[in-house]
């Protein structure tokens, strides 16, 4: 099949981790989600996180703090989270508001509890290639793909458009990691290259994180291309009763035909994204009943 269903391969995992969890005996694991405000999208997904975590056994515990919440009062929350034995998973839902330092607070996350990956040392066990550290959630995700679609990036040519942390920066790192479901050549593509259709034209996977509806065309994708198209863009739509739709980065409909593989948007690599939570989640509780 040519579309990859993210939706089911997230399900498979969940799936897995619910017999996992199921089978632990004691304490189950757990996971602490941070909100600030009320932004309609980050209610959203806490939901969902939330939602899947109780779903598999694991214990979900919602923080929702205000607005105006002072950096203070966020640390001290994240304090008290490290501290509680309890508690194996810390999430703070990104975007914070603009008066808070989100990387201060992601850094001051027990790293052996930061389940999204995002704290320095995790990102430092990226690059050092360190099995025991966590990687962010939608890179891993879209590599957990390939693993279970049998989509090899050995050897491959592999252009990444977008270099952000949360996706661009850490795939083309972990594609190019050594070892199995890595080894590719990466290229990573952002607002300032130039040429940029010609560099994605010699892609043999094409992995979209920029953040722009239809951004990707089909005249800018090699025949038999592997297209990731990791976008969540809003685009009005007044046939819907919210009054949007979701699309990707990659014009769907233009590029499909060309494609060998292709991950549609919805239910591509979004449903991955909280799959990988979960794992990371497991995956700490694991690591600190070692210890
Ligand atoms: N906002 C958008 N994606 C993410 C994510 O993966 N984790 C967190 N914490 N916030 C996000």
């Amino acid at each position: 099949m040519k579309l990859i269903d993210g939706k089911q391969i997230s399900q498979d995992i969940v799936s897995e981790l619910t017999t996992e969890v199921a089978e632990l005996k004691g304490t189950k694991p757990c996971i602490a989600f941070i909100r600030v405000g009320e932004d309609p999208a980050s209610v959203s997904y806490v939901r969902q996180k939330n939602r899947t975590a109780e779903k598999i056994g694991i214990t979900p515990l919602l923080f929702e703090l205000p607005e105006t919440v002072t950096q203070e009062e966020l640390f001290a929350k994240v304090e008290e989270l490290n501290a509680d034995k309890t508690v194996n998973g810390i999430l703070i839902q990104s975007p914070l508001p603009k008066h808070l330092d989100e990387q201060a607070a992601f850094n001051l996350i027990d790293p052996n509890k930061d389940v999204d990956g995002f704290h320095v040392q995790n990102a430092g066990r990226v690059v050092q290639e360190d099995p025991d550290g966590f990687v962010s959630c939608t890179p891993a995700g879209i590599i957990e793909i390939c693993k279970r679609e049998g989509i090899s990036l050995e050897g491959k040519h592999v252009v990444v458009i977008g270099r952000s942390l949360i996706v661009g920066k850490t795939f083309a790192l972990l594609a190019m990691q050594k070892g199995p479901h890595a080894n590719a050549t990466v290229t990573v593509c952002h607002s300032r290259t130039k040429n940029l259709p010609e560099v994605v034209r010699a892609a043999d996977v094409v992995v979209a994180a920029i953040g722009r509806p239809n951004f990707v065309t089909a005249d800018m994708v090699k025949d038999g291309a592997v297209v990731i198209d990791v976008g969540i863009n809003r685009v009005e739509d007044p046939s819907k009763k919210s009054g949007y739709r979701i699309v990707g980065d990659v014009d769907f409909a233009a590029v499909e035909p060309k494609a060998s593989r292709i991950t549609p948007v919805p239910g591509g690599v979004g449903p991955m994204t909280v799959a990988m939570l979960m794992k990371n989640t497991f995956k700490a509780y694991q690591l600190q009943s070692r210890s």
